[in-house]
């Protein structure tokens, strides 16, 4: 007594046929067509089946072992080139697909500012100089005539470091650097980051930015002073710009002055970034006093000199409309990517 052979080979035809992987159709390979198939057991079962039947059963057995292996193989391939296919399909690369964006940097607008306006000074022939932030009480005050007891240190809340070491509070160190070591002719700006101690609002920040102006050399006058800064303020806010030139004070110059401006906003028709006046403050300058040349070595018999220094953030601010200066130090990109 055999088993069904009709019926086995049936069944496996149609679980070859329903087979969807190829890890499934290596059981059933082990199942039906390996050594310890049931066909193999089938043909070591001859010795049960009455002996005239045994050729025409073995021949049996081996022809369906022979169709199972062939069903068995052709699923192979058919399986093999599905999955290759499919692999090809989901790497294909689309080309119509829209290519990924790379977010593009900005200037800071404090940086484009700064780059107008040192090209429209390098471009009168002024060098760029730069200072250490981290500076000594020396050159931020004293040699710029503004001695231990005077009351504009109290105008500009120091960060001090030591009874010597300070934050600076004004680039205008850098003028008294630059004559230290320099001999004139001097035509020097000086951008830069400085510090006092403010608490954060909308017009305040402990730390915001200068650009300093210097020129020394014989025979400098307030004409000069006012034509450079006339023509400066024009080429920055335009031919149109009317400035004016107020009495004002500063220790190292002698005399000062205050420069207004025509607002950028309104074109001087009067807005409320100038406060209905149609000008604006924009910088303070003045000769150079004396004794400060002095003290630098340099003789104001012989010598003379004008500066400047100028509020980044304020200029930038006015350009743009911007009511917080805060927003320039919270580095929010919704904010920094409006300047390209
Ligand atoms: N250092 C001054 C300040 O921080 C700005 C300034 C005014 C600089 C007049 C100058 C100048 O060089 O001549 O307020």
């Amino acid at each position: 007594m055999g088993i069904d052979l009709e019926d086995l080979k049936e069944r496996a035809a149609a679980e070859i046929k329903s087979c969807v992987s190829l890890s499934s159709l290596e059981e059933l390979r082990v199942r039906y067509a390996g050594k310890k198939s049931v066909l193999s057991a089938a043909l070591r079962g001859m010795k049960d089946i009455p002996e005239s039947e045994r050729p025409a059963y073995g021949k049996k057995v081996n022809e369906i072992r022979d169709f199972l292996t062939a069903a068995i193989g052709e699923k192979e391939r058919e399986l093999k080139s599905s999955g290759k296919e499919e692999r090809l399909k989901s790497e294909a690369a689309d080309l119509t697909l829209p290519g990924k964006k790379k977010p593009v940097g900005a200037l800071h607008p404090i940086t484009r500012t700064y780059y107008e306006i040192r090209d429209i000074f390098v471009s009168m022939g002024f060098d760029v100089k730069d200072g250490p932030e981290v500076e000594l009480d020396k050159y931020n005050f004293e040699m710029l005539n503004i001695p231990k007891d005077h009351p504009a240190r109290d105008m500009q809340d120091t960060f001090y470091i030591s009874e010597k070491v300070l934050l600076r509070t004004h680039t205008s160190p850098v003028q008294i650097r630059t004559m230290l070591r320099e001999k004139p002719p001097i035509r020097m700006i000086c951008p830069g980051r400085v510090y006092r101690s403010d608490d954060p609002d909308a017009t305040h920040s402990p730390v915001f930015h200068q650009i300093e102006g210097l020129v020394v050399a014989e025979g400098i006058s307030f004409a000069h002073l006012k034509s450079t800064l006339d023509l400066f303020l024009k080429e920055l806010y335009g031919e149109e710009t009317k400035t004016k030139f107020r009495p004002g004070h500063f220790p190292f110059t002698e005399p000062s002055a205050e420069v207004d401006a025509t607002c950028a906003k309104c074109g001087g028709k009067g807005c409320g970034v100038c406060k209905g006046t149609g000008m604006i403050e924009v910088l303070g300058c003045g000769m150079v006093h004396p004794q400060v040349l002095r003290v630098c070595g340099i003789d104001p018999q012989i010598y003379s000199g004008f500066a400047f220094g100028m509020g980044l953030d304020r200029v930038t601010s006015i350009k743009y409309g911007i009511t917080d200066i805060r927003l320039f130090f919270e580095n929010d990109v919704r904010f920094l990517t409006q300047f390209r």
